[in-house]
């Protein structure tokens, strides 16, 4: 893949991000969303690819723009997929919270999982703990491998666990191990990020959350050296069907990072709300600012990339 294509997808996430930065702390999950919704398309679709949405919105008959198979970009150029999340964290962004992002995967044809809209459990860890985890293990038995990896105790560890009542389990036995515990509110993609950042305070995230983001958090650990693993659940037949529809046929399989998104991928974030690891887009007299994140899993290089944008020159997006 084109390295310059780097900052044209920089520019969607950008988008998204001034888009729904607009609706944050008023209350309303779905407008946020449908404005960064708009924008990342509107932006996608100026640029010269072929590409077609694996991981959106949702399915065609639920999702009126980037839904699974939409084809976007203006149909010249190379063919790409891509996995994306416009606003990833949209109660966080309608409570003014913080790490909500949007963002974006990009890989040739084929190279993420077809992931149905269920939950998958998951674990994630940063590049010292690659080669560690294993979802077959208990919690307890994942957090010594982790802590002898990372050369610390299990109660140095910190495990970013999304605060919802099917996890009481789980946090029990994390606790049970002495292992100190982030509950989350939302935004578990940001939180996979954070285990490969070693200033963050986050070492592991743990727990079940959308399918859709465990690939976009492995692919976003691809370019970071970390290591993910997810295991799809279903709630019903409905779920298991819509599964075997895109192509799975063992409910059961517990998915490597590299199953999840493999090849050469590029990954950009655009801080929506305030975070640990990008700042949110911040307003001022005619336009605003952006903090953003472009890594590609090829040479791994990270860029942030801190823009101001003048809404005088370009009204039609950021006003
Ligand atoms: P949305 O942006 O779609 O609201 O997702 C936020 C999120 O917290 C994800 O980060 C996470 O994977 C999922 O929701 C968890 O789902 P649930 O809220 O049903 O537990």
């Amino acid at each position: 893949m084109d390295r310059n294509f780097a900052l044209e997808f920089v520019r969607v996430t950008e988008a998204a991000a001034l888009a729904s930065a607009r609706m944050m702390g008023r209350g309303d999950e779905k407008k946020a969303d449908a404005a960064a919704v708009e924008a990342m398309r509107s932006m996608l679709n100026s640029i010269a690819f072929a590409g077609t949405v694996v991981i959106g919105e949702g399915e065609r008959d639920e999702a009126p723009m980037l839904y699974i198979g939409e084809k976007v970009g203006t149909g010249v150029g190379p063919k790409l997929d891509l996995a994306l999340d416009p606003l990833e964290g949209t109660t966080i962004c309608a409570r003014g919270g913080w790490n909500a992002l949007s963002v974006i995967a990009v890989a040739e044809e084929g190279k993420f999982l077809h992931a149905p809209d269920t939950y998958m459990e998951k674990i994630a860890v940063g590049p010292e703990a690659r080669g560690v985890i294993d979802l077959t293990q208990p919690w307890a038995t994942n957090l010594e491998h982790i802590a002898a990896a990372k050369k610390c105790r299990v109660d140095d560890l910190t495990v970013a666990i999304l605060d919802r009542e099917r996890h009481a389990a789980m946090i029990a036995a994390v606790r049970g191990c002495g292992a100190r515990i982030a509950l989350i509110g939302d935004g578990d993609v940001s939180a996979a990020i954070a285990t490969c950042k070693s200033d963050s305070g986050i070492d592991v995230l743990m727990g079940s959350g959308g399918a859709p983001e465990g690939v976009i958090a492995a692919a976003a650990l691809r370019c970071l050296g970390g290591d993910f693993q997810g295991r799809l659940l279903f709630r019903n037949d409905t779920e298991r069907q819509r599964a075997t529809l895109m192509g799975i046929s063992d409910y059961d399989r517990i998915y490597g990072i590299h199953e999840l998104a493999s090849g050469n991928v590029l990954f950009c974030a655009t801080g929506v709300t305030q975070g640990a690891f990008l700042n949110g887009v911040r307003f001022f007299a005619g336009g605003a600012k952006t903090s953003s994140v472009v890594m590609r899993s090829e040479s791994g290089t990270v860029r942030f990339v801190e823009a101001e944008h003048s809404f005088d020159r370009k009204p039609v997006l950021y006003a």
